[in-house]
């Protein structure tokens, strides 16, 4: 016979070989979580909303999404200004010289790469997963085939988890978590269902690096399979950043003594803060974006101001030949166009390689501000 405390205990030094598949069997129809379920969807269905409003969602799409992705890869410790950031976008991802840089426009292409394989299936496989690693870690690595995989706590270096050892083991826990996140018969809401899915993807850890981040893409696909969104604009690692040390410890509650409700509770307010959140960010730079527009159109006197503004904002930093290729006017004009905004203060030009970028100073402050706030 055990006692209960010593039945539980579970080393955390030896494989979790053992890892449920889910769901848990624990109640997770607590009034507390009905509650914040209803908070969470209702700020989710806003954002949601936000998004259809926008006459061009991608303008805002590519400014989020690299906040996202500068956000999360910055959990690894990989600091990158912003500056460097918006440089590398304009580049092509070999051309890349700041490997900081160049993690985060990876990350990037990895949700995108998420959003296309979705798109095309239908359901999120366990394939998709390893594709989406492969993507943001630049590498041909699959499942982790070497044991001796430990997760230790960033700030204390202390080991906190030793994930499940053994490639096929591993490949089978996958594939019962493929089938639970496909079931569309389970009567746990979406948001709750999230929570669940995000840990046991971190319990299995099926790759030797990237679990993290490829698990946050999957927290985002998991939604837009849903309909919950309709693109990947809810800029999640922020709050997993902010609060990463209470993240990892509800992680390892679950693990060491079952305790689901407060894991689940924390994901769920991670989503309705995070699209509070997102949304007064989408709405500052919407009200910039008109602000702005109606300036251009003054300074240029010319009809391209719609078109060009949108550029502008999809593109922090820009060059004479992206508004060529667009289609805004010939290469003569255009410069004359940038020339005129430079003197109106609304752009600011800087050399950089042999070219000259403009940098929208006023939407690049405002992201710049919004990363700053995490602190
Ligand atoms: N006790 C735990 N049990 C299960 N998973 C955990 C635990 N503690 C942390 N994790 C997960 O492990 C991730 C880190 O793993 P890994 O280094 O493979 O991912 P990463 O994407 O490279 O890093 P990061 O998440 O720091 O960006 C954390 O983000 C977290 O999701
Ligand atoms: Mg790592």
């Amino acid at each position: 016979m055990f006692s209960k405390d010593t039945d539980m205990i579970k080393d955390i030094n030896k494989p979790n070989n053992d890892l449920k598949k889910l769901p848990p069997e624990v109640n997770l129809e607590t009034p507390e979580i009905f509650r914040a379920c209803i908070k969470a969807n209702k700020a989710l269905a806003e954002l949601k909303g936000c998004c259809m409003r926008l006459p061009n969602p991608e303008m805002l799409l590519n400014t989020v999404i690299l906040q996202e992705s500068k956000t999360s890869s910055e959990i690894e410790n990989i600091v990158t200004t912003q500056d460097d950031l918006y440089k590398a976008t304009l580049d092509e991802i070999d051309k890349i010289s700041n490997p900081a840089a160049k993690e985060v426009i990876l990350y990037r292409e990895a949700i995108y790469k998420g959003i296309e394989l979705f798109k095309n299936r239908g359901i999120i496989t366990a394939n998709m997963l390893i594709e989406i690693m492969q993507t943001l870690r630049g590498t041909q690595e699959g499942i982790r085939k070497i044991c001796g995989t430990k997760i230790a706590n960033p700030a204390t270096k202390k080991v906190v988890y030793t994930p499940p050892e053994g490639e096929t083991l591993i490949r089978e826990k996958l594939s019962d978590l493929e089938k639970f996140i496909n079931d569309d018969d389970t009567e746990l809401d979406t948001l709750v269902k999230m929570a669940l899915i995000h840990y046991q993807f971190e319990a299995i850890h099926p790759f030797s690096d990237g679990n993290g981040r490829t698990g946050r893409i999957l927290n985002i696909l998991y939604l837009i399979k849903e309909g919950l969104l309709d693109m990947p604009i809810l800029y999640l690692s922020h709050y997993i950043i902010v609060y990463k040390s209470v993240y990892y410890k509800l992680l390892n509650n679950v693990t060491l003594d079952d305790e689901w409700a407060d894991w689940v509770l924390y994901m769920i307010k991670a989503v309705e803060e995070t699209a509070k959140y997102t949304l007064n960010q989408i709405e500052e730079i919407l009200r910039l974006k008109n602000e702005t527009e109606q300036k251009v159109k003054e300074v240029l006197q010319s009809n391209i101001y719609k078109e060009l503004t949108e550029l502008l904002f999809m593109h922090p930093y820009i060059k004479i030949k992206v508004l060529e290729d667009k289609g805004i006017a010939k290469r003569q004009t255009v410069s004359i166009y940038l020339k005129k905004l430079s003197e109106a203060g609304i752009l600011n030009p800087v050399k950089l390689w042999k070219e000259t970028y403009y940098i929208n100073t006023a939407l690049f402050d405002l992201l710049s501000k919004g990363i700053e706030m995490k602190n």
